[in-house]
């Protein structure tokens, strides 16, 4: 399904209402959405101090739409220093669009090597025959190509490693469903979709050999936070002694945020969970959770494959 848009508003409220979600897709998109201003005020004078306070602030609400994601505010910033190399240069407004929007294209193709490269790197891990629990989606549908964890998936698939994935549903937006169990099957990938209460007895039963799930924000410590729920598939695989795998671009890593306890967590509306109201009835919807890096076995990289503790000497 495509969502077309004219303007940079357009493209925070299609953020903002997950039409494009997963944190390297909303961080290319977020970059796309610069280019997008500029181009609607390409006939502006780029000389004029107003054109650039205009422009860096615009670019602070997009930075904004979402709080968790690091890569979204990261891909943002990087947009903005090529505002700022362009401007340097003299160009007039309609060449810093065309230069934006050429830097918003490099971003894109950036994240597809990101992809393959993780994709690689995971499937080095895989067993032949594995069968893999994911936790949301961090397919194509949360980045430029195959995705992150599902990445790994395709990549391991590819060399005839992986027997099944368990997807789970993923409430309350259910991504698991919707998303991942719907790409995996397009993509000939033998899938189970299971509600996220079953994922401990189909653990218990044997049926599970590695989890793989991607990433929103990753602390220097190697805490990670994704999708809400992912902290308690990390709690079980390891009460089931079972591989747990986080996949994500170094862009992911905040090295601003010490360990999990400095992420923000994004509260959605409660209609997510209960949408028809009932009196009396308060609802609770953070969108993700932290996972301790203690419950993470390594984090699936394009740069290689690292224990959560060795992550900080790679920045
Ligand atoms: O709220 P969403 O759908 O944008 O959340 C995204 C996730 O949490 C994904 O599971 C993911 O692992 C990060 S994006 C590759």
């Amino acid at each position: 399904m495509f969502a077309e848009v004219g303007t940079w508003e357009e493209v925070v409220a299609a953020i903002k209402a997950l039409a494009v979600r997963g944190a390297p897709a909303i961080g290319v998109t977020g970059a796309a959405a610069l280019a997008l201003w500029a181009s609607c005020h390409s006939g502006d004078d780029a000389f004029d101090p107003a054109y650039g306070a205009a422009f860096h602030r615009m670019a602070a609400q997009v930075a904004g739409a979402r709080p968790t994601a690091v890569n979204l505010a990261a891909m943002v910033h990087r947009a903005e220093g090529e505002f700022d190399r362009l401007a340097g240069t003299g160009a007039a407004a309609g060449g810093i669009a065309a230069g934006l929007f050429d830097f918003a294209k490099a971003l894109e193709a950036e994240d597809e090597a990101v992809n393959r490269a993780i994709g690689a790197n995971g499937a080095a891990l895989l067993q032949p025959g594995s069968r893999v629990l994911t936790h949301c989606n961090a397919g194509s549908l949360a980045t430029v190509f195959y995705g992150t964890a599902l990445g790994v998936v395709y990549a391991a698939a590819g060399q005839g490693k992986v027997q099944r994935v368990y997807a789970d549903e993923t409430r309350p937006v259910g991504q698991g469903s919707r998303l991942t169990a719907w790409e995996l099957s397009r993509a000939g990938v033998p899938v189970t979709l299971l509600c996220d209460d079953m994922a401990a007895s189909a653990m218990a039963r044997g049926l599970i050999d590695c989890v793989v799930v991607g990433a929103d924000r990753i602390a220097r410590n190697g805490d990670t936070a994704n999708k809400i729920g992912t902290y308690g598939v990390a709690v079980l695989a390891a009460h089931h002694g079972i591989p747990f795998y986080v996949a994500a671009p170094f862009s992911t890593i905040d090295g601003a945020c010490a360990d999990g306890g400095a992420i923000a967590i994004e509260q959605r509306d409660p209609s997510e969970v209960l949408p028809a109201p009932i009196d009396g009835v308060d609802v609770m919807n953070p969108a993700f959770d932290v996972t301790p890096a203690s419950l993470i076995g390594a984090i699936i990289t394009e740069r290689g494959v690292f224990a959560p503790r060795d992550l900080e000497s790679q920045l």
